[in-house]
C-alpha cells in the first residue's frame, strides 16, 4: 500500500525509518518531511493542517493509509476529514484530540472516571484566579488551557511566580489558548511517560520513555521541546505500569467511548511517580518526540503492523515482539535554541553511522541546499542508538554524535543520568 505521513520532524523521520523497512509498505510519502526523511520517502510540499489538499493528494497517489504525526493537523481536525473520505487514518478526532488540546477537558476525564491526578480549579476571571493562588499558596502550576507550544505550563515554586504567569494569561500571552487557565497542586515524584495505541476500544502498551525537558547538563536552563530520552523507563516496573493501565487509562478510554468520541491512536500520558503510584500530569495524543526516536528504533519494521491494527481496530488480536534492548536519542540543537539560533549551517558526517544497524541518525530541523543539508530549526538532528543495556545504548549514541560535524550546533552530555 501507499503510505503518507504528515509531519516534518525527528519524530516523523523516525516513523518514515520503521515503516518503510515494513514490505506492506509500497510508496512512502511524507508532507512536508525533511532532508533525512527524503532518504526514505518522497516529501510534498503541502500544508498538514490543510485536511482539503491531503485528501486530494491520497486521491491523486492512490494513499491507503495515512499516519498523522504532529497535533497541530489533529486538534485541526485532519483526521475525521480523510476518515470522512474513506481513508485508513492513524490519529484521533478532533474530539478524542481534546484530551491533548484542552487541559480542562483532560481533568473533566480525570474526574468522570476517577484517575489520580493532580487537585486543580478552573478561572476564566483574573482576579478570581489570583484570590485561589493566594489562599492555596506555592510551589502551584498555572497552566493555560490551550495549545501553546509547550509554553502555557509554569511549575511556580513561589507566589510572585504564580501571579505574573496568571496575568501573562489573561494578557493575552497564549492567545486564545490561555482565555481559561486550569490552576494544579504541584506534584512531586518522578516523570515518565507511557505510550498506548488504542483502537477505540482495546489497548496496546507500545512502550515507557523518560526526557530530558531542559536546555542544558544537569537539568538546568530553559525548558525546550526534549533534549534526549531514553526507553525503557526504569521507574515504570511492572507494578506501576500495571497501577497506570488500570487507574487511568484504560478508564480513561473507557469514558472517551462512553462519550461517544473514542479514542483512536498513540495516547501519550505523562506520569509523575511517587512511593510507586502513577498520577497523571497530561495526556497527548501523538508520539512524543524525541521519544518517538526510541520506540521506532525499538520497534522497526513491525511499528507499521502496530499502526495498522491501530487504524483498523484490531489491537485485541496484536502483539509485539520485543527485544530486551534499550534505546537512547542525543538532540543536537542550534547553538542559541530555544531562544534565536541560526539556520542554514553545512552539517558534516551525516554518513559516519552509515551501516551500524544499532545507530540511526533522524533529522528534525534539516532541509537539502545544493546537495548539502543544511540546519533547518531549533532541534536538529537526534542521534539514536540502542543496545542490550543503556549504557550500551548511550555509548554508541555518544560515539556516533563524535562523527557529526556541525560546530553551530550543542547537545547535552548527559541524558540518561538519571537511570545510569
Ligand atoms: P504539561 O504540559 O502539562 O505536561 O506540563 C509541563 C511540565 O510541567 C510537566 O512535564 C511537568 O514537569 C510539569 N508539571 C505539570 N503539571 C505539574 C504538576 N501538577 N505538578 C508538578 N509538575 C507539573
Ligand atoms: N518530548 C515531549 C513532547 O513531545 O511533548
Amino acid at each position: 500500500m501507499n503510505i503518507l505521513i504528515l509531519g516534518s520532524g525527528g519524530r516523523e523521520h523516525a516513523l518514515a525509518w520503521a515503516i518503510a523497512q515494513n514490505p506492506k509498505c509500497d510508496q512512502l510519502f511524507c508532507a512536508p518531511g525533511n532532508a533525512g526523511i527524503a532518504q526514505v520517502a518522497e516529501c510534498v510540499a503541502i500544508d498538514p493542517t490543510d485536511g482539503d489538499a491531503v485528501v486530494e493528494f491520497c486521491d491523486a497517489e492512490s494513499i491507503g493509509f495515512v499516519v498523522i504525526g504532529p497535533e497541530a493537523p489533529l486538534a485541526a481536525g485532519v483526521a475525521d476529514r480523510l476518515r470522512g473520505a474513506g481513508i485508513l487514518t492513524f490519529g484521533p478526532s478532533q474530539a478524542a484530540a481534546q484530551l491533548e488540546a484542552s487541559k480542562a477537558f483532560t481533568k473533566e476525564i480525570c474526574d468522570a472516571c476517577s484517575a489520580p491526578t493532580a487537585g486543580y480549579a478552573r478561572f476564566t476571571d483574573l482576579a478570581a484566579a489570583k484570590a485561589y493562588v493566594q489562599e492555596q499558596g506555592a510551589p502551584i502550576v498555572i497552566k493555560a488551557d490551550g495549545l501553546a507550544a509547550g509554553k502555557g505550563v509554569t511549575v511556580a515554586m513561589d507566589l510572585p511566580t504564580a501571579l505574573a504567569a496568571l496575568d501573562d494569561c489573561f494578557d493575552g500571552a497564549f492567545g486564545d489558548a490561555g482565555a481559561e487557565v486550569v490552576i494544579e497542586e504541584f506534584m512531586e515524584g518522578e516523570e515518565a511517560s507511557f505510550f498506548i495505541l488504542s483502537d477505540g476500544k482495546n489497548i496496546l502498551p507500545i512502550g515507557t520513555a523518560q526526557d530530558h525537558k531542559r536546555a542544558f547538563d544537569g537539568d538546568e536552563g530553559p525548558n525546550t521541546g526534549g533534549m534526549g530520552a531514553y526507553s525503557p523507563a526504569p521507574i515504570m516496573d511492572r507494578s506501576v505500569t500495571q497501577k497506570a493501565l488500570d487507574e487511568i487509562v484504560k478508564p480513561t478510554i473507557a469514558e472517551m467511548a462512553r462519550r461517544g468520541t473514542p479514542y483512536q491512536g498513540v495516547l501519550y500520558a505523562g506520569f509523575m511517580i511517587k512511593d510507586g503510584q502513577p498520577r497523571l500530569v497530561e495526556y497527548n495524543v501523538r508520539f512524543g518526540d524525541p521519544e518517538c526516536q526510541v520506540l521506532m528504533l525499538r520497534l522497526g519494521a513491525q511499528a507499521l503492523d502496530t499502526l495498522l491494527a491501530c487504524a483498523e481496530e484490531r489491537l485485541a488480536d496484536t502483539q509485539i515482539n520485543w527485544a530486551d534492548d534499550h534505546a537512547m536519542t542525543v538532540v543536537m540543537a542550534a547553538n542559541g535554541y530555544p531562544g534565536d539560533y541560526t539556520k542554514g549551517e553545512v552539517i558534516g558526517g551525516l554518513d559516519s553511522a552509515d551501516g551500524n544497524p544499532m545507530v540511526q541518525i533522524f533529522h528534525a530541523g534539516t532541509k537539502s541546499d545544493n546537495g548539502q543539508v543544511v540546519s533547518n530549526g531549533g532541534r536538529v538532528l537526534n542521534i539514536t542508538a540502542r543496545g542490550s543495556n543503556l549504557q550500551e545504548a548511550r555509548d554508541r549514541a555518544y560515539a556516533a554524535l563524535d562523527g557529526i560535524n556541525w560546530p553551530g550546533g550543542f547537545y547535552r552530555k548527559d541524558i540518561g543520568w538519571r537511570a545510569l
